[in-house]
């Protein structure tokens, strides 16, 4: 593991700048078309993952919307759910009748979103929907209805752009893969 720097851990890039800045153009277009009829529309971050997909996908909405964040926890520090999903950080107001859009980092067995979709429709929102950057469909193990993915991605852990291990290479600006031996730790 490399201190200074992170590239160096790095095994290789799945998704570079330039397609993720091309990507979250499009799904900005595609929001702005869906919601062209409503005044209201709020984004609410899932923490930690979604920061930076959502700082991106907020600045490539012309339209007019407001945030929120949500923190959730369901990893510890390996790369497999623990299954048990918990809200560390609620947000800051009702949402009764307004218009819902979640923004996550990824869904892979689909569990937290799920528990978050569930939570969040019993406070009465106008409408709700989901909106993930990387979607691993191997890994599902339950339904989640999504309305907008950025990328279909095969079954490997990746991090950047938000995604961590251990915390770490959140701010690797695309979605890599790690080096094997990044991970040889865990088994030690
Ligand atoms: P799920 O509940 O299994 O769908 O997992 C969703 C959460 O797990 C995401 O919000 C991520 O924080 C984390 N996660 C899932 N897959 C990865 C990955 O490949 N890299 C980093 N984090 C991941
Ligand atoms: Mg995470």
């Amino acid at each position: 593991m490399s201190f200074h720097n992170l590239a160096n851990d790095v095994h290789s890039i799945l998704i570079d700048e330039e397609q993720l800045r091309q990507r979250v153009k499009e799904l900005a277009e595609q929001i702005t078309a869906d919601y062209a009829d409503q005044e209201d529309l709020l984004l609410i971050c899932v923490l930690k993952g979604g920061y930076v997909f959502l700082s991106d996908l907020s600045r490539a909405l012309a339209r007019r919307h407001e945030l929120d964040f949500m923190g959730i926890s369901s990893y510890g520090k390996g790369t497999a759910s623990s299954g048990a999903v918990q809200i560390i950080m609620d947000l800051k107001q009702p949402i009764t009748g307004r218009n819902v859009l979640i923004v996550e980092d990824i869904i892979d067995s689909g569990q937290t979103l799920s528990y978050m979709r569930r939570n969040l429709l019993a406070r009465g929102p106008a409408s709700l929907r989901i909106c993930t950057l990387l979607n691993k469909p191997e890994r599902r193990e339950v339904d989640v209805p999504v309305d907008y993915i950025g990328f279909d991605i095969p079954d490997e852990f990746v991090v950047g752009y938000g995604l961590d291990f251990g915390e770490i290479y959140r701010n690797l600006p695309y979605i890599a893969v790690l080096k094997p031996s990044v991970f040889a730790h865990l088994f030690e």
